[in-house]
């Protein structure tokens, strides 16, 4: 079947993002109040959606969240072509820095991708997180 990376609605991104991330709290945790301004991608195979992440582009710089694949998914690269495609397009804008607020067990996912973390941290939901980001 073929992977396709297209852009998408916030209410699909919406709907991949409670599955995954936080499916034990209510729909509306989730959503954002910059969601109508964010840029939503997905990754389908076929006509499934399978992965998501939203970019939130200011003033040269671009941050992503909300980064989910869908639980049976996972490890299976679809995330890793998704963050590859986000981060060209986000080059595309002529951006000067990516980051995120990544969960701290995902730091060494991100780093293959050449972001480094700085040095701020911080707890949320019980989660660690700490910035990850990249400069052009
Ligand atoms: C983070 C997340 C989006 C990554 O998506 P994913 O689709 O699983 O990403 P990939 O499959 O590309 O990569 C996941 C791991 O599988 C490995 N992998 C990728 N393709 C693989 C393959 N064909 N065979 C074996 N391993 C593979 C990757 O190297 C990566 O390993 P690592 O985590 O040890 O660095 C996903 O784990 C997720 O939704 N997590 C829950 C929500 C979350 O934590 N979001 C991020 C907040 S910062």
């Amino acid at each position: 079947m073929a992977t396709t990376i297209t852009r998408i609605n916030k209410e699909q991104a919406w709907e991949v993002r409670h599955k995954v991330m936080w499916p034990d709290k209510d729909f509306d945790y989730i959503k954002l109040e910059d969601d109508d301004a964010g840029i939503h991608f997905g990754l389908f195979e076929g006509n499934t959606l399978k992965s998501v992440v939203s970019l939130f582009i200011k003033n040269e710089e671009a941050q992503f969240r909300k980064f989910a694949t869908l639980q049976k998914e996972q490890g299976k690269g679809y995330g890793s072509t998704l963050l590859d495609y986000v981060l060209k397009e986000a080059k595309n804008h002529e951006l000067k820095r990516i980051w995120c607020n990544a969960r701290k067990n995902k730091m060494d996912f991100y780093k293959k991708f050449g972001l480094q973390e700085n040095n701020v941290s911080f707890e949320k939901g019980g989660k660690a997180y700490v910035i990850m980001e990249k400069y052009w």
